[in-house]
């Protein structure tokens, strides 16, 4: 992790470790990161969940312009740089004073977003969203970025009974335009993002997802089991 406005995320051993939940709509991120969070608190480590865009005041207050308010005209260049000084704050304002107090931070969205909806999807200039992406974060880089992933008409048929949001309400190409989006990133830099095979049933995806975070664990931690694990093999000795 690079310096940011004279505060750098330490590289000591207590740093708190900053893992990103991304993908397609209905993918199940945001039940997947409570899970993650819960799992994590329940190792005795401090962990704050954040959504993006959101986080912090100014953050919600752009989340509302980007996501809510239908009737304000935005290009997706405008939602970039939206999206990217929500991230900035976020970043400035919670992710990088509690990685150093010790607090692990798991966040719904991240970088990745951008690229696929504003730019792979939206058309805005690839490289210009990197840079922007690169400026936002102050190469703040997350620990673990994982991908969770659904065929677009799942996820579509999963979220059938909600309201779209701006983004959502781009229609049915511009969401099978984001999860290929989202799957060829992350398969073709697979040092920077795990994709993760969200099809499968809650607990099968946790299994999965947890395989990737224990790895980052506290070793005295690591072999310790989740609640899920502990009931199989309760209900196995039974
Ligand atoms: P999310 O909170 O995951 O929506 P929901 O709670 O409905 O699952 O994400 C908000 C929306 O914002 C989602 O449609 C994706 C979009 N988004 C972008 O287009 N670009 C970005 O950089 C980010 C972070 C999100």
């Amino acid at each position: 992790m690079a310096s940011r406005n004279g505060r750098t995320p330490g590289k000591w051993a207590s740093r708190g470790r900053f893992i990103v939940l991304d993908g397609p709509d209905g993918a199940g991120k945001s039940t997947q990161a409570r899970w993650l969070q819960s799992e994590l608190e329940r190792l005795g480590i401090r962990t704050l969940l954040l959504r993006e865009p959101g986080g912090t005041s100014a953050g919600e207050a752009i989340r509302k312009l980007l996501l809510e308010q239908r009737e304000v005209g935005l290009s997706a260049l405008t939602e970039a740089f939206l999206f990217q000084a929500a991230r900035a704050q976020l970043v400035d304002e919670v992710i990088i004073p509690a990685l150093n107090k010790g607090t692990w931070v798991v966040c719904d969205r991240f970088t990745l977003s951008t690229l696929v909806y504003q730019a792979l999807a939206g058309g805005v200039d690839e490289q210009a969203v990197e840079i922007m992406s690169a400026v936002a974060t102050g190469g703040v880089e997350p620990d673990r970025y994982l991908v969770l992933w659904v065929p677009s008409k799942i996820g579509i048929s999963r979220r059938a009974h909600r309201a779209n949001d701006r983004m959502e309400a781009k229609g049915e190409k511009f969401m099978r335009d984001v999860a290929a989006a989202f799957r060829s990133q992350a398969e073709r830099n697979p040092s920077r993002y795990r994709l993760i095979d969200g099809s499968g049933t809650p607990e099968e995806v946790r299994q999965l997802l947890w395989k990737q975070i224990q790895p980052l664990l506290p070793v005295q931690t690591r072999a310790r089991k989740t609640k899920s694990q502990e009931r199989r093999a309760k209900s196995q000795d039974s």
